[in-house]
């Protein structure tokens, strides 16, 4: 039996916060006892870790990630394998990636693709989400199946029509199929149909710039899509989680579903709190490294979104890391802003980014945790495994420094990708140490994890309307 003690720190959970040792036996935590009492002096351990003057939380649960996302002619640049290196390196112990279904095939292909991907390469625990891109009678029924394999959640599109595009009518099949399965349906929110009329529209006029991404995918087509999808799930008698939510309108609309009572809950992306539409305005091609969707908004929608935060009105915060290096990649859309792949590179940065809101004042340690680990590991299925230090849950810990200082940039990041979105920002805090089932993977800033060590985990369906 390997035994580990965490000697010292602050432990920081969605729920408390004490000053308390933190014992590890064979990859589980056996126990927490005031530090320095009687108890926790007692404990013999193969390994201290002192955490004196350090944060003690549960490791990052990132809910959206794209490792080696087929987009746009193109990948994602990250590997399962750089990817989730990153992500360690950051403090994330978890990850739910998107298993794309194409359309003409079947879940299955998709989800038996995405494992292929994934299995042995992982630093960490990984789960999967399927993306449904085409739904027919037939992956209507591989939702049941996928479900009792620990993949349950759902990924549907009102964007991008043909390609990963559905319909009213697939979304509220699907979304039927969801009530009684138990899957939980997340929903990229943006009128396809109308952006599509602006894409054309716009470069016909010449407006061929990154910022114009920004411009012909507009809040009211966010929130217009946001509400269109409540109703369809208020039908359907359907549970519905808005993955990456930037636009204040659309966070009225959560807002306003959830005064109803409704089971809705939304997501938002340190990229929508820390960068704007300014970003994407940048000269020359520079903005193309902003172009995601939905797409950065101008800063006024920060305080939404930072709002919702703190009322509860967004649950989660997740990266939607999907990088694509800007040579070669985001240059395919030089001279036409809709050829450039859309996502941005962040798995790494989120705990930090967070962490600085905390520094700042906006949110509660607390509630780092919370929408940063424990709610996203309720959101899918994986609490109280991951997303907390309790007796009996996964050793995922890390040992936080929050006094430490650092500079974000392309030429320190371990995320594969040639530039960083927030190039220069300096922040407050960084990871120190972190275990991933009792394993250091990150040792006092030496990673020592390894390709293979992550598993696949299969998930219980959503546990946050419990
Ligand atoms: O621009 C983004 N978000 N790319 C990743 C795919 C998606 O829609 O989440
Ligand atoms: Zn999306
Ligand atoms: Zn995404």
């Amino acid at each position: 039996m390997s035994r580990t003690v965490i000697r010292g720190g602050l432990v920081v959970t969605a729920a408390e916060e004490t000053a308390a040792d933190v014992l590890v036996e064979d990859g589980k935590v056996a126990a927490l006892a005031a530090s320095g009492s009687e108890c926790a002096r007692g404990w013999t351990a193969d390994r201290t870790i002192d955490a004196t003057g350090k944060y003690v939380i549960p490791g990052g649960v990132d809910g959206h990630t794209h490792m080696e996302m087929p987009f746009g002619g193109t990948f994602a640049s990250d590997t399962f394998e750089t990817g989730t290196r990153a992500a360690a390196w950051g403090g994330t112990t978890t990850i739910v990636d998107f298993a794309v279904q194409s359309q003409g095939h079947a879940l299955r292909e998709g989800l038996d693709a995405w494992h292929l991907k994934a299995s042995g390469n992982c630093a960490i625990d990984y789960g999967f989400h399927m993306i449904l891109s085409d739904v027919n009678d037939s992956s209507l029924k591989e939702m049941d199946l996928l479900v009792d394999e620990g993949v349950t959640s759902f990924k549907l599109f009102m964007a991008y029509p043909g390609v990963f595009y559905s319909d009213d009518g697939k979304i509220l099949r699907a979304m039927q199929r969801a009530s009684v399965n138990g899957g939980l349906i997340m929903m990229h929110a943006e009128n396809g149909i109308a952006i599509d009329v602006l894409v054309e529209q716009a470069l016909a006029e010449g407006r061929t710039d990154p910022r114009h991404h920004g411009e012909v995918r507009k809040a009211l087509l966010e929130s217009e899509a946001t509400h269109r999808a409540i109703q369809l799930a208020r039908v359907a008698g359907a549970p519905l989680y808005v993955v990456h939510v930037s636009a204040k309108e659309a966070v009225a609309e959560l807002a306003r579903a959830r005064d109803l009572g409704l089971p809705v809950f939304g997501e938002t992306c340190p990229q929508y709190l820390f960068l704007s539409a300014d970003n994407l305005a940048e000269p020359g091609f520079e903005g193309a490294k902003y172009v995601c969707s939905t797409p950065l908004r101008p800063v006024e929608h920060q305080a939404a979104l930072w709002r919702g935060l703190r009322t509860g009105d967004l649950q989660v915060v997740s990266t939607d890391h999907c990088p694509f290096c800007f040579t070669g990649q985001k240059e395919l859309g030089r001279g036409d802003f809709s050829k450039i792949p859309n996502g941005m590179p962040g798995v790494e940065h989120r705990m930090d980014l967070l962490h600085q809101a905390v520094v700042d004042g906006r949110i509660s340690r607390r509630r780092w945790i919370e929408i940063a680990c424990a709610t996203p590991a309720r959101m899918f299925g994986l609490y109280p495994r991951k997303g907390t230090i309790a007796p009996g849950a996964d050793a995922d810990i890390v040992v936080y420094d929050p006094r430490a200082q650092q500079t974000l940039s392309a030429a320190t990041h371990h995320m594969n990708v040639d530039y960083s979105a927030y190039e220069g920002k300096r922040v407050t805090g960084q990871v120190e140490t972190v275990l991933s089932r009792g394993v250091p993977v990150i040792d006092r800033r030496e990673y020592t994890g390894r390709a293979g060590h992550g598993r696949f985990l299969t998930r219980e369906t959503c546990q946050y309307l419990i």
